[in-house]
This record gives C-alpha cells, structure tokens and sequence, in this order.
C-alpha cells in the first residue's frame, strides 16, 4: 500500500469556476478535463471536485437530486469518465465530494416523502416532527440554519392542510436526511460504490460532522455556525446536532467499503470540530483518512499562534496515527491573499462586501505567499483552491444583485455569504473572460485584476505566484517535506515574531513582523516567498534553505 494520501497535495476545483468549455459562463467537466495538464505541471497529487451532480444549484452544487450521475450545465457521466481516465493518464488522483447530511428538496426521495403521509417509511428518511403550539404551527424546536433563519420548514400535506415541519440544517431546499434509517445507509453506500467503480481515488465529505442529531432534538441556545465559527465541544457544551457519537459508526462503515476496493482511496471529512482531539477521532484507523484542519486556517498569521496550531495538529493527528492536513483557502471563506490583508486576528473567514473595510492586497499577497510556502513545509497533506496559484485575491466589490449565496439571500444580505471567493478563475490575459471559456461570460463578475494575474501572464515569469508554487510543490517532493510526523524546531529562530523548523535536510525559516533578520551562515537558499532585502530575511517572507 503506497498510502499515498499521507502526504499529498490535494487541488481543489470548483466546478462552476474553473474552466467553462462550452461558452455558458458556467464551468463543466469537459473544460476541467482540458485544463488538467496544467494542474499536473503545477505539481499536485490529486484534485478533489467540489458536487457536479444533478442539482437545482441553490447551494452551488452542495444540494443534490441525484448522487449517480452528472449535471447537465456540467456534462455527462461520459465526461466524468473521460475527466477520471485523464487524471490518471497524467499521474494525477481524483477526490469526489459526497454530501451525505442533506438532499436536494428535489430529490426522488423527498418528493415521495412530500406525497406521503405523516408517519409514513418515505418521511422516515427525514427528519419530519409536529409542530408545537395547538395547531402546530411554531418549529419543533428552536435551532437556526447555518444560512440563517430557522432550520425548520412547515410543508404543506397532500390534501392541502398545513403539515409536518422538516429539518435543514442548511437552506430549506437541502433537507437533513435521518440517518436511523437503514434506507440512508444503503443509498450512500451504493453511490461510494458507483464513484469508485468509475475510478475515484476518494471522497471529500461534506458536513462530516452532522448526520446523527441528539435523540428528541433538545433546543440549542448557542448560535453556533460551522462555517466560520466552529462548532466547540467540551464537557459542558456538547451541540445536539454536531458531532455527536453516531457519526463515527457510519464512517466505521465507509472504511470497510473503501478498504475492500484495491488501489489506496481516501476518506477526508469537512468537518468544523474543536478542539483538535475531537477533530483527531474522526480519523482514529478504522475511520476516516484525514479531516480538514480549519484550525489551521483561522490562526493569525502571529509566530506563536502558528507554531502552536501546528503543533497542535501534528500532535493530534500522530496520537491516532493519522497525517495532518493544512488548508488555507477553500470556497466557504475569505481567500488567504485577501484575509491575509487584514490586521492579524481582526476578523474571520466571513465575506467582504463593497461597504466593508477593503484589505490591504500587496501586505496580503505578501503573507499569502509567506504562510503558503511555510504550509508545504510541513508533514501532512496540503489542500489548495483552485487559483491561490495564481494569488487571486477574494472578490470584495460584489454587487448585492449577482450574489448567489443562499447565506446572502436567507439574511437579507447580513451575511455577505461565500460568492468572492467563487469568481471564475483566469487563464489568459487578454481572451474574454481571461480565458476562462470561450465567451465573455461568467456566472460572477471578474474583476480587473483578475486579468493581471492570469496563468499566462506568470507563466515562466520569475518572482511569480505560480512560479512560486511550482518550485514549492517540486522541492516538497524531491525532500519529502510531506513525511513524517514530529517537529524539530529551531529555537534560536522561535523569538516573538519568528520560526524555525527543521524539515529533514531543509531549514524553514518565517520571519513575521520583525526587521530583517540575518540567516544562519553555512546555506543556500532552495526557495523564498519574496524578495530578501540584502541578503536578509524581511518581515512577512518564509525561506528554505540547504546546506551549502
Ligand atoms: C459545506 C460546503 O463546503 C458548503 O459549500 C455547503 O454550503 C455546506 N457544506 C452545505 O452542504
């Protein structure tokens, strides 16, 4: 077993985004196809796709009518092969998304559920209840959706009375399914099977954490979102609805059914667990592979609160045996070239709107490209979206009246929801939608600066953002910087505003917010997230160096 996984760098595309081949302004699967050799050069392992099943797109994907075939705005299931078999041509794995907390309100089964009758097996599939109050009408209990509002919609029943209420946890039209039912189990067993059959090296799952709820559905005081503000266990504060016990049988369950196909799949759980020994149980040996590290991501770009996420993590993870993972931008949050533009700790992964504080983008490239390079240092597996290649920063000017966020939508625009992050990726300069297809469409504004930090105009250009990650994720492999599961670091280098970590035969240096500082004599330098300044190391740049 080559366990691959341990170590990988994984891609995120994001359908919608990523290259549109047929003209709509909407990306599909033939036009990721066609760009893979470039993600290949980049040097990645393996892309994880964000849902191109079948899907009336009110959560961008993350609401989906049928687990076991293809949107047609994305493609076909020949597509998806097609997109499958050139991954692996070009060495490259490929991660799918499983979104097995919630339907789409338009899938076959909550249709059914919708004509049957209270107390019916369809509504058990579920999470149907009375509502309280004589006539029923108030929710049965008082939780609130992560999109806002509350997490409860009355339906109305087939003879045209108001009826049962049902649980979303997200938006009305994404029902929780009732993981009690024998049904459920099935049903997404057989959808791991059909994507592995058709060759998926793993699965991304979404909400890792939701699918048991505690019995009888207490009500909840804390406003306690998982995206953005993680959902906090300890022995006086246990959520009903996040990570209760029962989640980890079903993953038992799932690694059987991954372990019994050949070739090393992976399961990696999207799942907003503090603190890091709960987060550390989802990937105990007989569950999941990895679980996304948003601890990592939230940590203030502060020398003492890295080393300590850091720490933290691979200390977590090495207790179950599991790798680390690091991620620093991804389609619900801020991207790190933008957030990295803010004070450290002023703020959190939430969206940006034009009346908000705009971030200062040359400080945040600037620290973007700095935490990268100290990311891909580290053991464990790394996480990429699609475009911090590039150092895209977020979109912070969004007009109210494209957003498509349902956040934005469920709170009358409280929430500037996730749809900056989203924007169409770009390819060439000076081609319409900078090449993003071959129209000048795109289902999100782009904005001008898009154009200036298109691929092809960094391509081959030394200094550049993707020239940057290309040597990283190049020295990463030829010095095995992924391995390994302890860290060594230099105190010498671990002042106030500074790090030192030895990476097997690479020193990795940070210098936060200090003046320059010398480095150490006797090395050369393999890689440096910015310029030096006569030699020496400035503020907010990570180096690797070798010994002379
Ligand atoms: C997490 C996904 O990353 C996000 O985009 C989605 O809205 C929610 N889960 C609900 O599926």
């Amino acid at each position: 077993m080559t366990e691959w996984w341990r170590d990988a760098v994984v891609y995120q595309v994001y359908p919608r985004s990523f290259a549109d081949a047929d003209g709509d302004g909407i990306g599909d699967l033939p036009g990721i196809t066609s760009r893979l050799p470039a993600l290949a050069e980049l040097g990645v392992d393996a892309v994880w796709l964000s849902p191109f099943y079948p899907s009336p797109q009110n959560d961008a994907g993350y609401d989906v009518s049928d687990y076991r075939d293809v949107e047609p705005i994305f493609g076909t299931l020949a597509d998806a092969d097609d997109l499958i078999g050139t991954a692996h041509d070009l060495g490259l794995r490929v991660v799918v998304d499983i979104v097995p907390n919630h339907t789409s309100s338009e899938h076959r089964w909550f249709q059914a559920a919708l004509a049957a009758a209270p107390g019916s097996h369809e509504r058990s599939r579920y999470m149907f209840r009375d509502g309280g109050g004589e006539d029923g009408s108030t929710p049965p209990n008082n939780w609130r959706s992560v999109f806002g509002g509350s997490a409860w919609t009355r339906v109305t029943e087939p003879d045209g009375t108001p009826g049962q209420w049902y649980l979303h946890l997200f938006d009305s039209t994404q029902p929780d399914v009732n993981w009690d039912n024998p049904d459920v189990h099935e049903e997404f067993a057989e959808t791991l099977r059909f994507w592995l059959d058709r060759g998926a090296d793993g699965f991304r799952i979404d909400v890792a954490h939701s699918m048991i709820k505690e019995a009888d559905l207490p009500d909840w005081e804390d406003d306690d979102s998982p995206m953005g503000g993680t959902a906090e266990i300890t022995e006086d504060r246990r959520p009903p609805m996040w990570d209760q016990e029962g989640v980890h049988e079903i993953y038992r369950e799932w690694r059987r059914i991954v372990d019994s196909y050949d070739g090393d799949r992976m399961l990696v759980a999207e799942a907003w667990v503090t603190p890091y020994e709960r987060l550390a149980r989802y990937t105990r040996p007989d569950e999941l592979h990895q679980a996304f590290n948003f601890d990592h991501c939230v940590a203030p770009w502060r020398a003492a609160d890295q080393r300590g996420v850091v720490t933290t993590s691979v200390e977590g993870s090495a207790a179950v045996g599991a790798p680390a993972t690091w991620v620093l931008s991804n389609h619900d949050i801020v991207r790190h070239a933008s957030r990295f533009g803010f004070p450290p700790a002023s703020r959190g992964l939430g969206g940006i709107g034009p009346d908000d504080p705009q971030p200062d983008a040359v400080l945040g490239l600037r620290r973007a490209r700095a935490a990268t390079a100290f990311m891909l240092s580290l053991p464990g597996s790394a996480y990429l979206y699609q475009g911090e290649e590039l150092g895209l920063p977020e979109h912070t000017t969004l007009p109210g009246d494209v957003r498509q966020d349902p956040a934005w939508h469920r709170t009358g625009g409280e929430d500037t929801g996730r749809d900056g992050c989203r924007v169409p990726v770009p390819w060439e300069a000076d081609a319409p939608s900078f090449g993003f297809g071959p129209s000048a469409g795109t289902w999100l504004p782009q904005p001008p600066v898009y154009g200036e930090l298109a691929r092809d105009r960094q391509q081959g250009v030394e200094g550049s953002t993707l020239e940057l990650y290309k040597a990283a994720l190049r020295l990463r492999r030829e010095h095995s910087l992924g391995h390994g599961d302890t860290l060594d670091w230099v105190e010498q280098w671990c002042g106030p505003q500074s790090l030192g970590l030895r990476r097997g035969d690479v020193l990795v240096l940070v210098n936060f917010d200090g003046e320059p500082a010398d480095l150490p004599a006797g090395h050369r330098v393999l890689l440096s997230s910015g310029p030096l300044t006569d030699g020496r190391l400035p503020s907010d740049t990570t180096v690797w160096l070798a010994p002379a």
